[in-house]
């Protein structure tokens, strides 16, 4: 499961769409955990596809990772300013990539 703690056990490498990325970044095996508010650490998620078709407000888009792997495609929670902490892509990510912080 994702470490809930990444925001103190990592270190911010990185930002995609406005979006932050904590490392380690290393492809194509590592990388990272993505989001700070909606966080969903990629070397955990597997594709799964539960999160976007289930968020009311669309947080997640689909991102390449090639070679990664558990799944060469990857949710990233671009929209993760919109999240309404509804905790649904909490409770039906199977490999529990998600981590939500109601701010
Ligand atoms: Fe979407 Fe709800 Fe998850 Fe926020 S907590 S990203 S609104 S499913
Ligand atoms: Fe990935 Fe879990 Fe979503 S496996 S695609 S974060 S439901």
């Amino acid at each position: 499961a994702i470490d809930p703690n990444f925001e103190r056990t990592r270190e911010r490498v990185d930002e995609r769409d406005g979006v932050a990325v904590w490392g380690p970044v290393e492809p194509p095996e590592k990388r990272g955990i993505h989001g700070t508010h909606v966080a969903v650490d990629f070397d955990i998620c597997l594709a799964d596809g539960a999160c976007l078709e289930d968020c009311p407000v669309d947080v997640f888009e689909w991102v390449d990772t090639p070679d990664h792997p558990e799944s060469e495609i990857k949710a990233h929670p671009t929209y993760e300013d919109q999240c309404i902490d509804c905790m649904l892509c909490v409770d039906v990510c199977p490999v529990d990539a998600i981590d939500v912080d109601p701010s």
